[in-house]
């Protein structure tokens, strides 16, 4: 165990130095957005803006650009019908088809989901705050379900379902957010054939990082709508994506896909809500990302930048942390984040001495519903928005007030 003497002044002596440092934000670096600027100058004259005699300028086309529908069923795997376009943020879909169920229903609901009492949501953690926020902002009592490196706890996840009042689950099932773990084939396979009791049981599949590989190849998951069709389940899914973290956060594109009938349902009630989303960008992002081939080679792009900023986290976490024995962390391939889980007990005080210190880190507990995380115990680091030398000196300070925690604690 760390001297805890030892670890008190090398704190004092890192607070001292008034740094303002930042780990919180899964973001990309200014960089990587830099990487899109030249997709800003895909469309300068009116020839540009007309694609197969559809008019990106003008109104029309609900479902979004043609080519912008092709290019998410490339990337997702499934077909161009089942895709919509959106706007400029997935987890605006995301919201507005809890929002839907809620008001209007889903295509199988007996009633709307406001009258109805007491239902439930599924929340494998540690998972995305911003996801569990939406279900309990409609009153859904959140149920934890744990997750280790192949997904969640299918067998937990296979006896819940029998209640009636779980009408969904929140999955993000590639470099999941913050495990950075990947669905094995048999998980994605269990969760396509589960017979739920609830007749319009809602599986929010989240693939925000479809293809974002920093290390490696990339990675091809079995495109769960064709097997949920397959297992007759195909009206129970809903997939997201966004170029987000492509091209630019808060202004790429995004989209939802389902089954046929599920898109013609969700026509009728969007078809209320707007005339067409912004096929100006959707038209931009073809242009620029072409298809899936050449989206990929851009995400190496990225990668360059963010390998070495997680390697980095994960040595330092290895060489300082390791040998004392209080946590252990993911290693992942792709996706935003590295997840350490210290030995009950630490993770708040971790994040409380970080700030002390001048390093803002994810709150403790923001990974689970309602933000509390029973064991107190798993920490999000998002290394990607800093620069390295800034990251280098934020991970010695967190590394440092891991030690100090656990030496106060005498863990
Ligand atoms: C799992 C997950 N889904 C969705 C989002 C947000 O996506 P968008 O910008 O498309 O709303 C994030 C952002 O961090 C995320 O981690």
């Amino acid at each position: 165990m760390a001297d805890y003497a030892e670890m008190k002044s090398r704190f004092d002596g890192l607070k001292a130095e008034g740094l303002k440092l930042n780990m919180m934000r899964g973001k990309p670096e200014t960089k990587q957005v830099a990487l899109s600027i030249p997709m800003l100058s895909l469309i300068t004259q009116r020839e540009d803006m007309v694609r197969n005699g559809v008019d990106a300028a003008n109104y029309g086309e609900l479902a979004g650009m043609p080519e912008a529908r092709r290019f998410f069923a490339d990337i997702l795997g499934c077909r161009e019908e089942q895709v919509f376009v959106g706007g400029n943020a997935s987890l605006t879909l995301m919201y507005d088809t809890v929002a839907k169920a809620f008001t209007h229903g889903l295509l199988h609901s007996s009633s709307p989901w406001a009258k109805q009492e007491g239902l439930k949501f599924l929340c494998p953690v540690p998972g995305y705050d911003r996801h569990f926020r939406i279900t309990e902002s409609f009153g859904f009592e959140l149920i934890s379900v744990p997750m280790d490196e192949i997904g969640p706890d299918m067998d937990m996840v296979e006896e819940l379902i029998k209640d009636p009042k779980v009408k969904g689950m929140w999955n993000v099932p590639k470099y999941s957010n913050p495990a950075g773990i990947i669905y094995s084939e048999e998980t994605v396979r269990r969760i396509a054939s589960m017979k739920p009791a609830a007749e319009d049981f809602l599986l929010m599949w989240d693939n925000a990082y479809c293809v974002h590989e920093f290390d490696g190849d990339y990675v091809e998951m079995p495109d769960i709508l064709s097997l949920c069709e397959k297992y007759g389940n195909a009206d129970m899914v809903f997939e997201f994506a966004s170029t987000s973290k492509v091209t630019f956060p808060g202004a790429g594109i995004s989209c939802f896909a389902c089954s046929e009938a599920n898109m013609a349902y969700m026509k009728k009630l969007l078809g209320v809500q707007m005339i067409s989303a912004d096929k100006m960008n959707q038209l931009r992002h073809v242009l620029f990302l072409k298809d899936k081939e050449n989206t990929i080679a851009h995400m190496k792009k990225h990668a360059v930048i963010m390998k070495p900023k997680f390697d980095m986290v994960c040595d330092m976490l290895d060489r300082e942390i390791a040998p004392e024995g209080i946590a252990t962390w993911t290693r992942p391939k792709g996706g935003y984040f590295v997840c350490v889980r210290t030995k009950p007990g630490l993770a708040k005080r971790t994040v409380e001495l970080c700030k002390e210190a001048g390093v803002a880190v994810t709150p403790a507990g923001a990974t689970h519903p309602y933000g509390i995380d029973p064991d107190d115990s798993v920490i999000r680091i998002a290394p990607s928005f800093p620069p390295i030398d800034e990251l280098e000196k934020a991970m010695e300070v967190f590394c440092v007030c891991l030690k100090l925690a656990a030496a106060e604690k005498n863990v």
